[in-house]
């Protein structure tokens, strides 16, 4: 008996997790559709964008120096021209998207 409850204990865990995954979209997708426009597909704003916006390069020493936590920050609260993206995107695809876009920095 309590083996099979813990089975289908187990089972509800594994479920509401692959739940969970495929609502959350990647980092890699969510930076693509919110954070691309501005910060280049591979991190680096096109020189207009750069120009108006303000928008530096993730290779940038200022922008390699800012730790992830200083970064989901500012993604939520917004910085410069950039607007805040807490309640237009999850926390979690914050986050995410703020680890894909350090992830071009290497
Ligand atoms: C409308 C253009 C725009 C969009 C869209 C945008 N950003 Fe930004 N982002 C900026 C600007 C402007 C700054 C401020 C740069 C500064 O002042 O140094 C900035 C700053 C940042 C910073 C702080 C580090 C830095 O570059 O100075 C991070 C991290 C960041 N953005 C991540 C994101 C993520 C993640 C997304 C998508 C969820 C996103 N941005 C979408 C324009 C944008």
């Amino acid at each position: 008996m309590s083996k099979s409850i813990r089975f289908l204990f187990a089972l509800a865990i594994a479920f509401s997790l692959s739940g969970a995954l495929s609502f959350a979209q990647s980092g890699e997708a969510v930076y693509k559709a919110k954070c691309q426009s501005c910060h280049g597909a591979a991190g680096v704003p096109n020189p207009g964008i750069a120009k108006i916006m303000g928008v530096k390069p993730i290779t940038a020493a200022a922008v390699k120096t800012t730790s992830e936590a200083e970064m989901i920050k500012a993604t939520a609260n917004g910085m410069g021209k950039m607007q805040p993206f807490k309640g237009k995107i999850s926390d979690a695809e914050i986050k995410s998207s703020v680890q894909y876009f350090r992830s071009l920095a290497k």
